[in-house]
């Protein structure tokens, strides 16, 4: 497939998320454009329409979407509309309060109405267990995006990009 990761990260945490999340689609053997929000544009990954869109934000006050990131939607809904295959993840802090963790996470996931669970990560993703949990959101974003593109594909190859490289 190819996939759009499109995300914002002040101080890395998110960008650490990102970069996980990139590295297992890649090994699945899937074309990943990126996009980082306010530091590249919508124009940088070339042609806007892509199988699979992977946002990701940390969340400013109140549990708010950080400006630059909905600048970023904004031009994506403009070039292409609302798309249907939407996942969202990010990093916040509950310190901040539990209604508002993860808030923009959230926001972003209501306003595509993504099907997909939402990966929330409390800070800097660290340890065998964050990593574990970005790998198993990634793998269960990546074969139910299949499913629903491909409804035929037999499940033991759904996983993978490629499914003779699978097979071999
Ligand atoms: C001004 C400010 C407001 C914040 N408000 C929230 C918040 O409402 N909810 C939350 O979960 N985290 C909040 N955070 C914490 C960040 O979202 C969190 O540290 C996040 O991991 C930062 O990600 P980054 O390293 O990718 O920038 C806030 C941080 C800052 C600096």
């Amino acid at each position: 497939m190819r996939i759009l990761i499109a995300f914002t990260s002040l101080s890395g945490n998110t960008r650490d998320v990102a970069r996980q999340v990139r590295a297992r689609c890649e090994v699945l053997g899937h074309q990943v454009d990126w996009i980082e929000a306010g530091v590249q544009t919508l124009a940088d990954a070339g042609e806007p329409r892509h199988d699979l869109y992977l946002f990701g934000s940390w969340s400013d006050n109140a549990g708010r979407t950080p400006s630059e990131m909905k600048h970023l939607i904004a031009a994506l809904v403009e070039a292409v509309g609302k798309p249907p295959q939407v996942a969202v993840f990010g990093t916040g802090e509950t310190q901040w309060g539990e209604e508002y963790y993860c808030g923009a996470v959230r926001r972003i996931a209501a306003f595509f109405g993504s099907v997909h669970p939402r990966l929330e990560i409390e800070q800097m993703p660290h340890g065998e267990c964050d990593a574990l949990a970005i790998q198993r959101w990634t793998d269960h974003v990546l074969t139910c995006t299949q499913r629903m593109l491909d409804p035929g594909m037999p499940s033991e190859t759904i996983l993978h990009a490629d499914p003779a490289r699978f097979v071999a």
